[in-house]
C-alpha cells in the first residue's frame, strides 16, 4: 500500500472498502486524503468518528442490495483481505478518471496455509487482471506466496485510469 499510494491523486478522495480496523483509512487520512470507509461493522474505526475528512458507511456489501455508492467515483480505491466476487465490476467502475485501484487479497493456493480456504474468498490466477481489463492500466500485479505477516498466497494489483 505504501509503495503505490502515490498513484492516488493528491487530495483525492479514497474509498477503503471493507475497512475493518481502518489501517488503510488511517494511512490515507494521514496523507491528507478525504476518506470514505465502508464496512458491515464500523466498530474498528469508531475512534475516528466525527472527523470532517471521514465519511463512514455501514453497509452489508453482500446482501444483494444495490451497490451502496450509486454512481460515485473515487480518486483511490483500496481493498485488502476482502473478496466478494460480484462486487469486482462495481469497484473497478468506481475508479475516477485519473484515479487508482490498489487491491490485495488471498488467492487460490492459500488453502495450504489455512483460512481463507473457501474458493469464494480466493482469487483465481489472473482474476484481478481480468477485472480491470479494458478499463484500467496495470502498474503492478503479483500472484505469489508471501512469508509475512504469515505464510499465504496473495494476489495484488495496482492499476490506474489514464483518462
Ligand atoms: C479481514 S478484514 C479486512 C479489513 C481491512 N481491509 C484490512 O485489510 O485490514 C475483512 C473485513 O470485511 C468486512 N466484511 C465482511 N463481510 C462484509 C459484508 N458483507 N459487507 C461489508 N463488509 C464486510 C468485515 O467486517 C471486515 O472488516
Amino acid at each position: 500500500m505504501a509503495r503505490f499510494a502515490g498513484l492516488v491523486p493528491v487530495d483525492g478522495r479514497v474509498l477503503d472498502l471493507a475497512c475493518g480496523g481502518g489501517r488503510h483509512t488511517r494511512f490515507f487520512l494521514e496523507r491528507h486524503h478525504p476518506l470514505t470507509a465502508i464496512d458491515i461493522d464500523l466498530a474498528g474505526i469508531a475512534d475516528l468518528a466525527g472527523r470532517s475528512d471521514l465519511e463512514s458507511i455501514a453497509a452489508d456489501l453482500e446482501s444483494g442490495d444495490a451497490w451502496p455508492l450509486a454512481d460515485r467515483r473515487f480518486a483511490g480505491i483500496v481493498v485488502t483481505n476482502y473478496l466478494h466476487r460480484p462486487l469486482l465490476p462495481a469497484i473497478v467502475a468506481a475508479v475516477a478518471p485519473g484515479g487508482a485501484l490498489i487491491y490485495e487479497t488471498f488467492a487460490v493456493g492459500n488453502e495450504r496455509f489455512g483460512r481463507p480456504s473457501n474458493p469464494d474468498f480466493l482469487l483465481r490466477p489472473g482474476e484481478l487482471i481480468d477485472a480491470v481489463r479494458g478499463r484500467l492500466e496495470i502498474v503492478a500485479y503479483e500472484n505469489l506466496e508471501v512469508a509475512e505477516p504469515k505464510p499465504a498466497m496473495v494476489q495484488r494489483i495496482a492499476a490506474i485510469d489514464r483518462n
